[in-house]
């Protein structure tokens, strides 16, 4: 019997730091607002011309994980990579980390479940290294949205919102279930697929050439739309579920709970769940406001920067829960 187990850590976010005031003078807003909504002080936006990529990204990310678990690259079996903003429309980005990393023809899945994308992830490779099918996996989430926001006042509810960076797990393999990740929980809710949405260019909606031949400015189509309330309503009460989910099927209350990292969508949200759970406020790990929204990123930048700190020992219960476009939503009991 088989558990995965986290030995290797990683992240890159690209240089350029926008801060909120940075932002007030591009768009109708400004720090109160952002800060008081969600927590955010400053994002990292990719600069044109940085050679920075959502795949170099996660390779970057890729390579301090790697250093850290003490491995080779050639001791990598699989790569899974989440990402909603991948460098190309096809081939996802995995085959890039594969080449640029000269790892050897390994399999290279990419996952597409957004702010969800690294439970997703992570849920696959712990599969694949619990049937014993894998011993080492590589695991990323990466994310460029800055060069696909609507950065005027038309955009501003989401553009201030969404940052940049990458971050990358190495999981291995575990002997015994006592230790590792314990299990993962996966849900999604597809009505609400339009709340939070980027519909163009899409087979089904518009393709580019279309939104070249419409040649429209008014066109919202290929920017991010979010219904932002409504998402924040939904993804309190899922994320409280599926952390619940979670410790019950591992036979543990909520005082278990060592440290909580939540997708960073909103230090409100963060702070609401913590509330709910009674933690302290060592007990939850934020970096939203370095950071902002970086989507499949978000959690191993947390993780990643949450273990740097030291605040995560061994034998600690680990949660990690994220909610977003899809709706999707998961979690992920970790015995660290
Ligand atoms: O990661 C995936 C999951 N995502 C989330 O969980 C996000 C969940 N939602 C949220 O975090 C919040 O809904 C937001 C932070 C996105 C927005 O906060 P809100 O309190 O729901 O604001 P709102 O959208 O209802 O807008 C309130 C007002 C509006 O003006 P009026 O109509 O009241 O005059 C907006 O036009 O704030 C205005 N507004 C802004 N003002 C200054 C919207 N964006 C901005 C802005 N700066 N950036």
């Amino acid at each position: 019997m088989y558990n995965s187990k986290i030995i290797g850590l990683g992240k890159y976010v690209p240089d350029n730091v926008v801060t909120n005031d940075d932002l007030s003078k591009i768009m109708d807003t400004n720090d109160e607002w952002i800060t008081e909504r969600t927590g955010i002080k400053e994002r990292r936006w990719v600069k044109e011309g940085s050679g920075d990529t959502t795949a170099t990204m996660g390779v970057k990310a890729a390579k301090m994980a790697i250093e850290r678990a003490g491995i080779s690259k050639d001791d990598i079996d699989f790569i899974v990579f989440a990402t909603l903003s991948p460098d190309m429309y096809f081939p996802g980005p995995g085959v890039q980390v594969q080449h640029a990393l000269g790892i050897k023809t390994v399999g290279a899945l990419d996952v597409r479940n957004q702010c969800s994308g690294f439970i997703y992830a992570l849920s696959v490779a712990d599969n694949f290294i619990k049937t014993g099918m894998y011993k080492n996996i590589l695991v990323i989430g990466s994310e460029l949205h800055s060069h696909g926001l609507d950065k005027t006042t038309r955009g501003r509810g989401v553009s201030v919102i969404f940052g940049d960076g990458a971050g990358a797990a190495i999981l291995t393999r575990e002997e015994g279930n006592k230790k590792g990740i314990l299990s993962t929980h996966l849900h999604s809710q597809g009505e609400h697929a339009e709340e939070l949405v980027l519909k163009a260019p899409g087979m089904g909606t518009r393709w580019v050439n279309d939104i070249l031949a419409d040649n429209n400015e008014d066109d919202e189509s290929y920017f991010p739309y979010m219904n932002g309330q409504f998402v924040f309503k939904n993804a309190v009460v899922r994320f409280s579920e599926v952390i619940m989910e979670g410790l019950m099927a591992n036979g543990l209350q909520k005082e278990a709970i060592d440290m909580l990292i939540p997708h960073q969508a909103n230090l409100r949200i963060a702070q609401f769940i913590q509330n709910k759970f009674g933690l302290t406020n060592d007990q939850v790990f934020n970096n939203i406001q370095k950071y902002g929204n970086t989507t499949a990123a978000s959690i191993p930048l947390a993780l990643t920067e949450a273990w740097e700190a030291g605040k995560i020992k061994e034998g600690d219960t680990v949660v990690l829960a994220a909610f977003g476009s899809g709706f999707t939503w998961g979690s992920c009991i970790i015995n660290w």
